[in-house]
């Protein structure tokens, strides 16, 4: 079947294929069927020799505007860990081939922890990169705490996650998060070229300096994301989290009581 929220684009270039995200009224808000969608994309380029390196887009205005707040927002906590909608995102991050993220626009919650699941990231210098869930009464729940803290250190993923405020391209730059900042009408095309130097490598050696990066900052990673994902899920019993998500459907500020 072919996916309804995802483009998938084979031979971009030599070994090189590209994951569209597409929901774009939505901002690529990451709906339980796109996240189903890009993990059997994954599965499946991951297995097929003619793909050595995938790249995944969002398009200029919004990488990803983090996971469906709407699909949310009613939710309990018991709902929450039942669906269990992270666990797609466990198999995305077994991918063995280099996932390139390139980011123009906004990569918020769920999009900026998809952009730091990824091994490299181009960005626009649109590019925006936030983890706004506490504005919604809850907190990161796909990486944010974790990945974020390990690339740009504790001050900054501090703020970040503890105000939600957004960072720029060069801001993401200079703390480490990202690879480098082009123009927008370039970032895919610089995507791709990275993705084509890496594919004309050994596919084998690729493979292993891959896994091997990741075990160097990999050890505790677990146990941490265990940890964010249950706190995650456990913030839906809360009323601030019914406040948060109702507040932004229905487009006002939220009023937070601490219960
Ligand atoms: N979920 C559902 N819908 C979303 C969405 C999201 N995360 N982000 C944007 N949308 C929808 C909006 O509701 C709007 O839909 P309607 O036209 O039907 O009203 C449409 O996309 C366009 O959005 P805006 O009108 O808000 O666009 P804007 O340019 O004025 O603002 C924005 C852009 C600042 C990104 C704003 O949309 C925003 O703040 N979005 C939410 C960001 C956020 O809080 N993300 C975290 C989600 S929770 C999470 O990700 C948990 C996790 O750890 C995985």
């Amino acid at each position: 079947m072919q996916p309804e929220f995802i483009i998938i684009h084979q031979q971009v270039a030599p070994f090189v294929a590209h994951i569209q995200l597409n929901r774009p009224k939505e901002l690529n808000a990451l709906n339980l069927q796109l996240m189903t969608e890009l993990k059997d994309a994954l599965k499946s380029l991951d297995a097929d020799d003619s793909v050595r390196v995938i790249v995944i887009s969002g398009n200029d205005k919004a990488f990803a505007a983090g996971a469906d707040i709407k699909q949310m927002a009613d939710k309990s906590a018991m709902d929450m860990y039942n669906i269990d909608q992270f666990s797609t995102w466990d198999t995305i991050k077994k991918t063995k081939k280099p996932l390139i993220a390139a980011v123009s626009g906004f990569a918020l919650g769920g999009g900026c922890e998809l952009v730091m699941l990824c091994d490299m990231i181009i960005a626009s210098e649109t590019a925006r990169f936030g983890q706004p869930e506490i504005k919604l009464g809850v907190m990161p729940g796909a990486g944010g705490t974790q990945r974020l803290t390990r690339a740009v250190g504790k001050a900054l993923a501090m703020e970040m996650v503890l105000t939600g405020k957004f960072i720029t391209a060069t801001e993401a730059l200079n703390a480490g998060l990202i690879n480098r900042i082009v123009p927008v009408e370039l970032y895919l095309q610089e995507a791709f070229r990275l993705a084509t130097e890496i594919a004309a490598q050994s596919p084998l050696a690729v493979r292993m300096a891959k896994e091997s990066v990741l075990k160097a900052f990999d050890s505790s990673l677990e146990e941490g994301l265990h940890f964010e994902r249950k706190n995650f899920y456990l913030l839906f019993a809360s009323e601030d989290q019914k406040e948060g998500m109702q507040a932004f459907v229905e487009k006002r500020t939220p009023v937070f009581k601490g219960k």
